[in-house]
């Protein structure tokens, strides 16, 4: 069951679970005074300074500043929403949350996918059976003990082996009373043709199954045990499985990657199991993809860095700066590993040892440096090239969220390339802008294709009307500043109106403007001396740059006096829309998130967007 879960019965599940128990199954405490204390799993150090006070039931770190109540840990520790982790506080000390009953849709759609994961969980114990104990999986048992695995690892990744016939799983899903259709779903079994039965997808192929955050088995990939292609084949997308959202590994190496604040991101699944057999058990691997922006966003959730360790050939390189750019959009910094050319991690540790590996770990360095050098190296010494390579550096750079890193590679590439530090200034702004300009054209698109086909189920949703426009006003040319009516009124109060500025001031910039660029401007705005008089207010927008200010001139050519006369209102108003346009953002990102979500969290978002359609209306 899911839904609202009330404000009582959340009270009872914190006044019922206690903090010194829950986080004893992760930490090691001792008792000191009032307080527990023991090593925080949120940052990594040496000696204690995490605490736990069990007459509060709250904990603190004085290392990394983290605290909170039992929902707080859970939902750190184990990367789940709130909702989520009061549903498993409320089952651990046994209180049955009353929740709303289910749509029709909402229950089939849950229905469906528990069958999935046992179907799912029934083939990963076949597999793994033959690979363990069936003669049948000697081969797979060779070549897994020739790589170096024996059964521990078999074990621990519950990997396993699919036999040489055609139709060995779904014989056996057959005699455990699997429906076919929930096979055919998962890409498990195929329909044969012309009416010949169906047929395994996964023939004499060692199995790892990809597990999902709660250890539930979404999917499998498939290694053939010679030199026969393809070397790999993978479950398609199903209900249950989003390639694009699931990391393998993750599931085992989520622990070690917060207690780090690190991750190591490897493209193949022998390369994880390689690294966590060699002790570096913070990595995980993507599902044969490219890094998407939602495993950018899941990798965020754990830590705050992410080596890139991807193979050592043109492909891999290729990767390598896209996984660096998805990361960095997320705001995560990437540093790159570099082992020795064709290799992987598997056959870098196998050659040369651990030792090496982490001599190498820790010459990693900046993705974006190395991005720098290398267009830079490939460009060659023409001047097209350099003017070429500068582009593209510069195109990189604007996705940087730190504003002191863009200038420092800015500088480093003017030197490099002989190119002018100020036209290379003048580019990144431009380029900064069409970074959000495109933002924000991505997420109308987004709310405009899930409005072609809202792919999810429920009937309870009605089919969402078009977005609404933005401001007419908004210019889609990316030299200029962007931004709209409500935006244009707000600077002219900033500027003319000392009370609006004030009031702006205490309430915060972000209460009325949305862009970061707007926010930065009002930011500016709001340090004009109070004093000021009319026509001065000309000389205070100097210090902005100069596509703004002439923005914003315009601006000062309005009635000073019926402006000044009814601020409050006006004010009240653009607060007003800007909280509104908010909601319908974070909207049309939900049509985009509830497409490509599943099982609990689909359901969830979609009782927000639905709480959020009717405030809307
Ligand atoms: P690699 O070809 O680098 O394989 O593919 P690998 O992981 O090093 O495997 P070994 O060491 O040769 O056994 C990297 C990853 O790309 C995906 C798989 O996820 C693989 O682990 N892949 C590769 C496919 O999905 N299909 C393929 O045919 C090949
Ligand atoms: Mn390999």
């Amino acid at each position: 069951m899911t839904g609202q879960i009330g404000d009582d019965k959340i009270h009872e599940v914190r006044e019922r679970m206690d903090i010194v128990e829950l986080v004893s199954g992760y930490v090691s405490l001792k008792r000191s005074g009032a307080n527990h204390m023991g090593l925080c799993p949120f940052h990594s150090e040496k000696s204690p300074s995490f605490s736990v006070n069990a007459g509060r039931q709250f904990f603190h770190c004085f290392g990394c500043g983290v605290g909170g109540d039992v929902f707080a840990f859970l939902m750190k520790m184990e990367g789940l929403s709130f909702p989520d982790a009061v549903r498993r506080l409320a089952e651990r000390v046994g209180i049955e949350l009353e929740e709303r009953r289910l749509s029709p849709e909402e229950q089939r759609f849950r229905e469906e996918r528990d069958r999935l994961f046992r179907v799912n969980e029934i083939a990963a114990g076949y597999f793994h059976r033959l690979l363990m104990e069936d003669r049948a999986g000697e081969p797979a048992r060779q070549y897994l003990k020739q790589r170096g695995y024996g059964r521990k690892a078999a074990a621990e990744y519950q990997i396993g082996f699919a036999s040489e016939g055609w139709e060995g799983l779904t014989r056996y899903l057959e005699a455990e009373g699997v429906n076919p259709q929930d096979a055919r779903t998962l890409g498990l079994i195929r329909p044969g043709k012309e009416g010949r039965g169906d047929y395994d997808l996964f023939r004499r192929r060692l199995i790892f199954p990809i597990v999902n955050l709660a250890g539930r088995v979404v999917a499998f990939g498939g290694r053939v045990l010679d030199d026969s292609k393809p070397k790999y084949i993978n479950s398609p997308e199903s209900p249950i499985y989003h390639k694009g959202n699931v990391l393998f590994g993750l599931f085992q190496a989520r622990q070690a990657m917060r207690q780090a604040g690190e991750a190591i991101l490897v493209e193949g699944y022998f390369d994880q199991l390689a690294l966590n057999r060699s002790g570096f058990i913070n990595a995980v691997a993507t599902c044969g993809t490219a890094l998407t922006a939602e495993h950018a966003a899941l990798l965020k959730r754990y830590v705050q860095r992410v080596l890139l360790l991807f193979d050592q050939d043109a492909a891999g390189r290729k990767a390598t700066f896209k996984a660096m750019e998805a990361l960095q959009s997320e705001g995560v910094p990437t540093a790159v590993v570099d082992l020795a050319a064709g290799e992987d991690p598997d056959s870098f540790l196998q050659r040369e040892g651990a030792d090496l590996f982490r001599q190498r770990m820790e010459q990693a360095r900046p993705a974006m440096e190395l991005f720098l050098e290398e267009t830079l190296a490939e460009a060659g010494g023409s001047v097209e090239g350099k003017a070429r390579a500068a582009e593209a550096v510069v195109a990189m750079l604007a996705q940087l969220p730190s504003e002191l890193e863009q200038d420092l590679y800015l500088k480093a590439l003017a030197v490099q390339t002989g190119i002018a530090l100020e036209l290379l200034q003048q580019k990144l702004n431009l380029a900064r802008d069409r970074v959000r300009s495109a933002e924000r054209k991505s997420s109308r698109r987004v709310a405009e294709r899930s409005n072609v086909q809202p792919d999810y189920p429920s009937p309870e949703i009605p089919l969402p009307e078009m977005p609404e426009e933005e401001p007419a006003s908004i210019t889609e040319t990316p030299q200029q500043p962007s931004w709209g009516k409500a935006e244009e009124q707000l600077f002219s109060l900033l500027m003319l109106v000392p009370e609006a500025r004030d009031l702006i001031r205490t309430q915060g910039v972000t209460e009325y403007f949305q862009s970061e660029q707007a926010q930065a401007i009002a930011s500016q705005l709001l340090e004009m001396p109070a004093g000021i008089t009319e026509g001065e207010e000309d000389a205070c927008l100097m210090l902005l740059p100069e596509e703004v200010q002439q923005r914003l001139r315009p601006l000062l050519k309005v009635d000073r006096e019926a402006f000044a006369d009814n601020y409050e209102r006006q004010l009240q108003d653009c607060r007003r829309a800007a909280a509104r346009e908010k909601l319908q953002r974070r909207k049309a990102e939900l049509r985009e998130l509830i497409a490509r979500a599943d099982g609990d969290d689909k359901i969830e978002l979609m009782q927000e967007f639905t709480r959020l359609k009717k405030q809307l209306n």
